[in-house]
């Protein structure tokens, strides 16, 4: 179980399969901020207030500064083994099957979990902007999960419905909707900032930790979603110009310019609107997500006005309350066209992972299928977007991301640690970007994800060991036999000319 895929192996692979270069880096960093920009900061800095108060604009600089150094290690390696899979692929060649495994299936709580989590941010900026905007009104019942007295979240399942079966058809997002989404979501930013800005009251800000430093790290930990996402940049490093310049100044660039927006928008709503948390009525903290703090939020008498935490639509509610209703539903709109283009990418991610696990014998062949006329994986997109639609259907936004959050920090650990790792077992293999200090950089990637990891929340820990463990059954009574390193069988799969394409062939790389 400790066999490795030889390196070599994968970068003949690599090297034969030779996508043209096409991604410049102004390309790139917007498909990092693509990727980037979503639920995190129009929805989830409802939760980070409920954790942190005002403090949560440490808990974004915590956390942006964690996903940073642990982009500095996935720059080495996607730089040096520019093929698909991520964490998933650098593991299996370095730390062997069986860790690579357990990164593989954490990663799919990164993909198809976060996916659920972003569809679920959609619906609530779907309810608000249909109730403000022309008055229907969503039954609860058919906008909420049970966690908030309801049946389901049908709009979050319809739109991952509609997302899985756009992937089936083959549609990719292209460069250039790519570029106008990406547009459409900085524009609304701006445009928050720009309103917020001079209503900023100083009082607001205090009490500036009312939850101390736990809260702040618990929101870091929570926020840490809203940065995710940026690894699309990385899998994109084969068809990157001059990729050993451009994939880490993208990379770092698209997470500087996000966490400055970030911290903007954030600053923003507290100071225009106050984001102090809600407690019960013994004074006890109530989580966010939680039936409590739903209770607690209907209780507020009609007409009073609701506080950040307990709105679904975090910014366009800020918006509306302070004095711009129509501009707070222009930025709903925002929301509900650029977030889709997020849950593609990450149901997007997901399927090409499973196909790359599929095609090394870790997962039952079915799963690799490509239909005959799209030229999809439609299988594989088919299951995810079932699983991504059942999430989305019952579970409230926050638990999703943490969720989702607990599995890309043990990615990012496992990145982390095969950077040092081949550094120690292969030091002279050509690395066209180096992780500088990566004896400093790596170690304090890999503890900034332990220590997020740690002050997650309790059921968002106990999801990760149960997840992996059924991840090591499945493993023991399949993959460990059927895997093709472990039978001898050497296949170069990205040269097979029915693979589906990759995400920078989508986003309009050509092949050669
Ligand atoms: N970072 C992405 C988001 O916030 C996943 O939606």
């Amino acid at each position: 179980m400790w066999r490795v895929k030889p390196l070599d192996a994968i970068l003949a692979t690599a090297q034969k399969k030779s996508l043209h270069r096409s991604l410049g880096l102004f390309q790139l960093t917007l498909l990092g901020i693509g990727g980037i920009i979503g639920t995190g900061i129009f929805v989830l800095t409802a939760e980070a207030a409920q954790k942190a108060g005002p403090g949560m604009l440490i808990s974004f600089v915590i956390a942006g500064f964690v996903c940073a150094v642990a982009a500095l290690c996935y720059s080495e390696l996607a730089s040096m083994v520019p093929v698909s899979g991520s964490a998933y692929t650098y593991s299996y060649a370095v730390m062997g099957e069986f860790i690579a495994w357990l990164v593989g299936w954490a990663l799919i709580l990164e993909y198809a979990v976060a996916a659920s989590a972003v569809a679920v941010g959609w619906s609530g900026y779907l309810v608000g902007l249909l109730e403000n905007s022309i008055g229907f009104v969503i039954p609860t019942a058919l906008a909420n999960g049970p966690y908030a007295g309801g049946i389901l979240n049908l709009p979050a399942v319809l739109i991952a419905a509609a997302v899985t079966a756009l992937l089936v058809r083959g549609t990719t997002e292209s460069a250039t909707v790519n570029a106008v989404l990406v547009a459409i979501k900085v524009t609304a930013l701006a445009l928050f900032v720009i309103l917020a800005m001079p209503l900023m009251k100083q009082e607001n800000f205090a009490p500036f930790a009312p939850l101390g430093t736990p809260g702040i790290i618990g929101a870091a930990a929570s926020i840490f979603f809203a940065y995710v996402g940026f690894d699309a940049v990385s899998t994109a490093a084969e068809e990157t110009k001059n990729p050993q310049r451009n994939v880490p100044l993208a990379l770092i660039g698209s997470l500087v310019i996000c966490t400055i927006f970030y911290l903007l928008v954030a600053s923003g709503a507290i100071g225009a609107y106050g984001a102090q948390p809600l407690f019960g009525p013994t004074g006890e903290v109530l989580p966010p997500g939680s039936r409590a703090l739903a209770d607690q939020c209907a209780s507020i008498a009609a007409g009073a006005q609701e506080p950040l935490v307990c709105s679904r639509e975090a910014l366009a509610h800020v918006l509306r309350e302070i004095g711009y209703p129509s501009i707070g539903n222009l930025l709903g709109l925002a929301a509900f066209l650029a977030l889709p283009s997020v849950i593609l990418m990450m149901i997007y991610g997901q399927t090409r992972l499973f196909f790359v696990m599929s095609r090394d014998g870790l997962l039952p062949a079915v799963l690799s299928k490509v239909h005959p006329k799209y030229r999809t994986p439609h299988v594989v997109t088919m299951f995810t977007g079932v699983g991504v639609m059942i999430a989305a259907a019952f579970f409230p936004v926050g638990k999703l991301a943490d969720i989702s959050n607990s599995g890309t920090l043990f990615a990012f650990l496992a990145v982390s640690v095969t950077v040092l790792m081949l550094r120690v077992k292969d030091p002279s293999r050509h690395r066209p970007f180096k992780t500088p200090l990566v004896w400093v950089v790596a170690p304090i990637a890999a503890l900034g994800c332990i220590v997020l990891f740690w002050f997650l929340p309790p059921e968002a820990k106990l999801v990760f060991p149960i997840w992996s463990a059924i991840g090591l059954l499945i493993y023991f009574s399949y993959g460990y036999r059927k895997s093709h390193v472990g039978r001898g069988i050497v296949d170069v799969p990205e040269l097979d000319p029915d693979a589906p394409p990759s995400q920078a062939e989508a986003i309009g790389a050509p092949k050669k």
